[in-house]
């Protein structure tokens, strides 16, 4: 498959000026989960955006907006991230011989993200404070010097991220009942509904998504209405942020479809985790937050029997083995002989 510049070309704001950038991102799998579909009495889908090339949705976004960036006549380009934007923007600012700035939280992003921003070559900035106040730096960076954002204000972000839900109606045929995620800054699900809505008014879909945006319980100022949450906290790391930038627009896109937010507890995401895990998926653990959140809205009857649902597995869990390890038991060291191997197994 060819990279999503060129494959979405019509529907993206690409000119004759726009470099084919591209490092094969989108076309990810739409994996059928038949353990839990059967235990939620729904069809489930994952949307594995893991197998992106750094190993995120991100990539979506951030080739379209990069691509706009060298158009444009940057030089650098600066992002704030929880791991998995700062790993595309090095990523695609590699390719494109761009210096990129990335501002992450200090001791709040996953060790794989990191070792990615340091081998494509970033500059990276640890700030001690979270994520909503490395934002609000870069734009101001942004703002007052020649060096394009490309965190998802940036519009370009969004229009590349909407490229997701054509490829969902592209592959089902039409819309799901139900699209799940994932919601932290609160641009992806903004990005899919926009996507979903072209399609719509394009004829290629006669039927929209109702959006349901899951967030960390302890970084959930959408699902619990409010404005901010002033001291975010998750092991989602991804995730752990208190003031989405987008809200406006996510809220539009849950009244809109006649979606809804909710949130899971950590607990609630590592149990959905090692779920989707035995599916043979590994996911991050931010990614497993929507299906915690199907799981939870399952238990409490909310979810309809038969439901079509796609659940976007933002993330690959390779990014963060720390996590992964820190809930799982050590493997068993034994004496290198049959006899002890097999007294283990058997
Ligand atoms: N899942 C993962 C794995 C993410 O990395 C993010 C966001 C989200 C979900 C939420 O998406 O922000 O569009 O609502 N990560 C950003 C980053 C904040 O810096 O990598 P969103």
């Amino acid at each position: 498959m060819p990279g999503l510049l060129e494959r979405y070309r019509d529907f993206l704001p690409i000119t004759d000026k726009t470099p084919a950038l591209s490092l094969h991102e989108g076309s990810t799998p739409l994996i059928h989960a038949p353990a839990l579909s059967k235990l939620l009495d729904i069809e489930l889908f994952l949307k594995y955006e893991g197998l992106n090339p750094t190993g995120s949705f991100k990539d979506r976004g951030m080739v379209m907006a990069v691509a706009k960036a060298v158009e444009d006549g940057a030089d650098t380009v600066i992002c704030a991230s929880t791991g998995n934007t700062s790993a595309a923007a090095a990523a695609y600012a590699a390719r494109s011989g761009l210096r990129c700035i990335v501002l992450i939280p200090d001791g709040n992003i996953a060790l794989g993200k990191l070792a990615q921003a340091v081998a494509y070559g970033a500059q990276i900035v640890a700030i001690n404070g979270n994520f909503d106040d490395a934002l609000s730096l870069v734009q101001q960076i942004s703002r007052e010097h020649p060096i394009a954002l490309v965190n998802s204000v940036n519009p370009y972000r969004l229009q590349g991220q909407k490229t997701a839900a054509f490829e969902i109606v592209d592959e089902l045929g039409a819309a799901p009942d139900i699209l799940a995620l994932p919601v932290g800054n609160a641009g992806n699900i903004s990005a899919y509904w926009m996507g979903f809505r072209e399609y719509r008014t394009r004829g290629i879909t006669d039927t929209l998504p109702r959006m349901w945006g899951f967030q960390a319980a302890g970084a959930a100022p959408l699902a619990r209405g409010l404005e901010r949450v002033d001291n975010p906290e998750t092991l989602a790391t991804a995730i752990r942020i208190g003031a989405p930038a987008s809200a406006h627009l996510a809220r539009a896109a849950v009244s809109e479809s006649g979606g809804l937010f909710d949130m899971a507890t950590d607990d609630e995401i590592m149990d959905a985790y090692f779920q989707i895990a035995r599916e043979g998926v590994f996911c991050e653990p931010a990614s497993a937050t929507p299906v915690a959140g199907l799981l939870k809205l399952h238990a409490a009857g909310k979810l309809k029997p038969g439901s079509r649902v796609v659940a976007v597995l933002t993330g690959n869990g390779l990014k963060d083995p720390n996590n992964a390890m820190r809930n799982m038991a050590a493997p068993v060291a034994v004496k290198a002989d049959m006899e002890s191997v097999l007294a283990t197994i058997l």
